[in-house]
């Protein structure tokens, strides 16, 4: 795995002996590439430990609405209060509620294993976007943002690496939050090597899990600081409370992707594209399955779904926030109701009661290692448009499906096209 593609790419193109032999405009050239790649790496570490910091930032935030909630009600007149003599117990149940949330989210980042150095700075006086990196507008320029996340396969776990160019996505469900969200990450990828990569790139070993089982993501020689120094409080930073938000809605959206109450809402969306799949592809064989492509996965479950149907299934997904959370419990959960969380304490709207809101969710609804994966399962951070508009891509899918992503795109045609150009003859996309 190796996020620094982009660094290993310039080595390769700008090697010592070709620069002694180039002018010295091409060599102007190639220092100036590298300092652009710099920076953008050094763009994309304060990118993600803005996401981390947010991350990090939620208990903070949600008690800070508990307080605000306590004010109100001590500014009631004691009549009022004693009509809602059960907010105070309320209060404290929020509280509990909240510390398992964070519970949750901290287990979720201490198995994150950041694919960049995180603790880079930015040498803002060298580069022209200065203002915006001072603003904190980091996502208004083209760069590129590095991301990696690992993904289970049968035989063990499987890490994707990806480089990555500024895009823009869309999340039905949160769609306000996404307005800044979809920035964050996006990419021209490079796929994990998987048994049968539809790519056609070789195995690397230290991809795989090791024979005793340990997850291989945790001794990449790529990912920096397996010993959580990136969760350092002095590499955090202030983030504004809308990047909070997104976090919780990360925590709502678990519930249709990964818990018994979305089953529902799963049947809804996922089983027409299940069912469709399993009718196109009715003699499916164990040794030579065809594979699934899954643009804007999410959360991971239906690239999940599809691979437990018996196809080589990749999801591709551009949001960290999306990414470091699929990534945990696809990699991470040892066992089905593993973790318990409460997604509803948020929201005051449309709850039945207070026990509605303050409901705990068991999740995952299933161990993800146990649902019948088929080999090549894997996950590709990355702006699908980057990644999928490599030649290597070309004509590779037996099937690509979509699901609320669509009309995520900038420039619809442009989807359509790419998905055209990488079916194989006769492949089907829905
Ligand atoms: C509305 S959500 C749907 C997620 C998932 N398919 C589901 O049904 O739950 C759209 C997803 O696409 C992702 N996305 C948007 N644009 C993307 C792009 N250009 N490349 C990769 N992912 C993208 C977003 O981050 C978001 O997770």
């Amino acid at each position: 795995m190796s996020s620094p593609h982009a660094r290993a790419d310039t080595a390769e193109r700008y090697p010592a002996g070709d620069r002694a032999m180039s002018g010295g405009m091409e060599e102007d050239d190639g220092a100036e590439r590298l300092r652009q790649r710099k920076l953008e790496e050094a763009l994309e570490a304060k990118s993600l430990r803005r996401i981390i910091s947010a991350f990090l930032n939620y208990p903070e935030a949600a008690e800070e609405d508990v307080k605000r909630y306590e004010r109100s009600f001590r500014k009631l007149p004691p009549a009022h209060k004693a009509l809602l003599s059960h907010y105070p117990q309320k209060f404290r149940r929020l509280r509990q509620c909240i510390s398992a949330n964070s519970y949750f989210i901290f287990s979720m980042l201490q198995a994150f294993e950041p694919p960049i150095d995180l603790s880079q700075e930015i040498d803002c006086c060298e580069h022209s976007d200065h203002e915006n990196m001072q603003n904190g507008d980091l996502f208004s320029s083209e760069r590129k943002i590095c991301s990696n996340q690992t993904a289970l396969n049968s035989g063990g776990l499987w890490s994707s690496t990806c480089e990555a160019a500024s895009g823009d996505g869309d999340n039905a469900k949160c769609k306000a939050e996404e307005q800044t969200n979809n920035k964050e990450l996006a990419s021209r990828g490079h796929h994990d090597s998987t048994a049968r990569n539809p790519c056609g790139c070789s195995e690397s070993p230290e991809q795989r899990r090791d024979s005793d089982g340990n997850n291989l993501a945790d001794s990449n020689k790529d990912v920096y600081s397996s010993s959580c120094d990136w969760l350092d409080p002095s590499l955090q930073l202030h983030v504004p409370l809308v990047d909070v938000d997104k976090v919780r809605c990360i925590i709502r959206n678990i519930v249709r992707d990964w818990a018994a109450e979305g089953q529902k809402e799963r049947d809804q969306c996922f089983k027409p594209i299940l069912e469709e799949l399993d009718a196109l592809f009715p003699n499916r064989s164990s040794e030579s399955p065809p594979s699934c492509l899954v643009p804007g996965a999410g959360l991971g479950r239906l690239a999940l779904e599809i691979s437990s149907l018996g196809f080589i299934s990749q999801g591709n997904e551009f949001s960290y926030y999306m990414m470091i959370c699929s990534s945990f419990i696809l990699n991470h959960a040892q066992t089905a109701d593993e973790w318990t969380i409460y997604p509803w304490i948020h929201s005051n709207c449309n709850s039945l009661s207070d026990s509605d809101q303050l409901r705990s969710v068991s999740i995952p609804d299933v161990h993800p290692a146990s649902a019948g994966i088929t080999e090549g399962f894997s996950m590709c951070g990355g702006d699908f448009v980057e990644v999928y508009s490599d030649p290597c891509q070309v004509g590779i899918w037996d099937s690509i499906v979509t699901c609320f992503f669509i009309d995520t795109a900038h420039n619809i045609v442009e989807y359509i096209e790419i998905i055209s150009k990488i079916l194989k003859e006769g492949g089907v996309s829905s």
